[in-house]
């Protein structure tokens, strides 16, 4: 009874998938929530994100960073916006918030020492990829723990587009699973130990992308 109850909470409290989150986080190091939002969540950041790309609001994404930052169409070719943490939107508002309780759950039961959050968008325009790669720079490693969230509708199969995330296995024997970017999921693992790839996409593909970050 008393679960039910601080399970009602949560669940009212969008903290409904936070347990699972960290002890995921914990044991394997990954997981894929399918209904992190719910469509009524969800809907609207996508329409706010694809009105400022049609404004001509996003830019190439780069590789690496800082002053070592470089455009690789070759290497990645979608376009980012990042949300900017002290002018963001009522609906970029509500998820950091959000991504801050999340922030907190994770310091609490991984003992994990994130700092902060740092998050984009990421709009792929049909045909565009990023190649297999890992989230943390390599020379510096703040980047702890990736947050992917989808916004998009409706996808297929055949869109292509899927997360491919590849999983160390026993005895070096590597496998992968494909994620699909479907509406309302998220993704989230430690950004130091999973290379991922974004398979080429057949139709324009949205996300959220962050970063759970230590201090730098
Ligand atoms: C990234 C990335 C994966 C995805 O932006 O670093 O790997 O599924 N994104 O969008
Ligand atoms: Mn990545």
């Amino acid at each position: 009874m008393l679960q039910a109850t601080a399970l009602l909470e949560a669940a009212s409290s969008g903290q409904a998938h936070f347990a699972e989150v960290v002890e995921s986080l914990s044991t394997r190091g990954w997981c894929e929530i399918p209904d992190f939002l719910s469509r009524a969540e969800w809907q609207p950041m996508a329409v706010e994100a694809n009105l400022m790309y049609a404004n001509g609001g996003f830019r190439m994404a780069g590789v690496g960073h800082g002053t070592g930052m470089r455009i690789r169409p070759e290497i990645r070719s979608d376009r980012v916006r990042w949300i900017d943490p002290l002018e963001p939107s009522l609906l970029q508002q509500a998820w950091l918030e959000r991504i801050e309780a999340l922030r907190l759950a994770i310091n609490a039961g991984l003992m994990a020492g994130l700092f902060d959050y740092e998050g984009h968008f990421a709009l792929y325009p049909p045909g565009c990829f990023y190649r297999r790669h890992l989230d943390r720079f390599s020379d510096v490693s703040y980047r702890t723990v990736t947050c992917i969230l989808y916004l998009n509708d409706d996808w297929k199969p055949e869109d292509g587009g899927e997360l491919r995330m590849y999983l160390p296995g026993e005895a070096g024997k590597e496998s992968y699973v494909d994620i699909q970017p479907t509406g309302g999921k998220a993704v989230f693992f430690m950004s130091g130990d999973f290379e991922h790839m974004v398979m080429p996409s057949r139709r324009k593909r949205l996300s959220l992308t962050g970063w759970f970050c230590k201090r730098r």
